[in-house]
């Protein structure tokens, strides 16, 4: 039975509200209202936030209207799309759209950073830090705080819903405002579903007289749809360095090699990796690595190193691990362009390296913040299918001449949402 509040807690209850609906700023709230969510989730509030629910049910049935076509027909494509018009408009069309909707294997996106700047280009190729004022308008970076994460949100959910099940987005964004953006991102794609937090290196060390340390990096979080996500391992090769280091030792036939230990954290109750192998039992709280038998088979291969002590470990051949180069980490130097063909062009070979980790040939890539188009180059490059969307007149004119300069391009339609 529904009891009526008393007056006094009516006044308190009115009170809170108010000085709720009054901040502009960002703050931490713990999410227990929205059921699909843990308790445990956590949740930035700010004003003016709206329910997914509410967005996704708004949605509208948007008209593309094709304005010219560009490059050649590929006779197993459809022709890739690039849209003039702001993205959230552009992007709910899409989600109506059965042929796209749910199809989008890799997003990349770079939005504005909420810099409080405009970026202006010029006729010839322009530098990001001192464009001319007789430059253009290409665009204006004005959104802040609230208004700014709500933006991203908005167009986030809508992203999440074009991608496929095992597609992935990659944000590109800086220390700024990073990261309430990646707590943006958790909630929007899940926690789990947080893959990496690359730290990208664009430029060279800078001497600026401002206090505090220069600032050579941005970042680019990485999530994925679900735990089931295209991974094309990217390997990174060897220096002459690494192997020296990495293999210290040499056998008897001339070849580097390391060791490493036969066991493991965890220990096996009845399993065989639990069992005694030459007289020895894996060290407490430890397993085998394989079972006994597999082991002995090892040791007469002679993959097995014993220490004085009578201590075994496996050996690893350099030569086994240099045709597959060395795992890769979350530190990549892509530097970008210093005399760009717009302003905040990013490194077109970051966005290859992205495009191939997490795509194939033939899938997908969206780009709604594409600028001069670096990331539909990269997706052309690499023989995926793309579509690119930005609200600038000079973004798009930049792409369509950078296509268009390629030596090859597939066909593709410029579109404007119909008012
Ligand atoms: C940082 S730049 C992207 C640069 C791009 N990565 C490149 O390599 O050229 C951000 C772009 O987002 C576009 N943009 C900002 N708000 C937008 C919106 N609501 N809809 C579509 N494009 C938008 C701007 O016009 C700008 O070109």
């Amino acid at each position: 039975m529904k009891t009526k509040p008393k007056k006094k807690e009516n006044i308190i209850y009115k009170k809170a509200k108010a000085i709720k609906n009054k901040m502009s700023d960002i703050q931490f709230a713990w999410n227990t209202l929205n059921i699909k969510r843990k308790e445990s989730d956590i949740e930035l509030w700010y004003h003016g936030k709206i329910s997914e629910e509410e967005l996704l049910h708004s949605i509208i049935k948007v008209n593309l209207v094709e304005i010219k076509s560009y490059g050649r027909q590929t006779f197993h494509n459809p022709a890739n799309l690039l849209v003039h018009g702001d993205n959230l408009i552009v992007l709910r069309g899409l989600l109506a759209d059965p042929s796209i909707s749910g199809k989008i294997r890799q997003i990349y996106i770079d939005p504005p950073f909420s810099t409080q700047q405009e970026f202006r280009s010029g006729n010839g190729r322009t530098s990001t830090i001192s464009a001319s004022a007789d430059d253009y308008l290409a665009y204006e970076d004005r959104l802040k705080g609230p208004e700014y994460l709500e933006y991203l949100r908005q167009r986030l959910i809508i992203l999440r819903e074009l991608l496929s099940d095992d597609g992935s987005i990659y944000l590109h964004i800086d220390m700024k405002v990073g990261h309430y953006v990646k707590i943006i991102m958790d909630e929007v794609f899940g926690p789990s579903n947080f893959r990496n937090d690359i730290t990208r290196i664009k430029c060279n060390p800078k001497n600026f007289s401002r206090k505090g340390y220069g600032n050579i990096k941005d970042m680019i979080l990485f999530y994925s749809k679900s735990k089931y996500f295209v991974w094309n391992e990217p390997r990174q090769e060897m220096t002459e360095e690494d192997v020296l280091r990495l293999f210290p030792k040499i056998d008897k036939n001339d070849r580097r090699y390391t060791t490493n230990p036969l066991h493991a954290p965890g220990e096996t109750k009845n399993g065989s990796t639990g069992q005694v192998w030459n007289g020895l039992f894996p060290p407490p709280g430890r397993h085998w690595r394989i079972p006994p038998k597999e082991l002995s088979k090892l040791d007469k291969l002679g993959l097995i190193e014993w220490s004085k002590n009578g201590n075994p470990r496996k050996k690893i051949f350099a030569e086994e691990i240099l045709s597959k180069g060395k795992k890769m980490q979350d530190v990549l130097e892509f530097k970008d362009p210093p005399y760009p063909n717009y302003p905040t062009e990013k490194n077109l070979e970051l966005i290859k390296h992205l495009l191939s980790a997490s795509s194939n040939v033939g899938d997908i890539v969206l780009d709604c913040f594409c600028g001069s188009g670096t990331t539909l180059i990269a997706a052309e490059e690499l023989n995926r299918r793309w579509i690119g969307i930005d609200s600038s007149k000079v973004a798009i004119d930049k792409s369509i001449k950078r296509l268009n300069e390629m030596s090859k391009v597939s066909l593709f339609n410029l579109y404007r949402p119909k008012e």
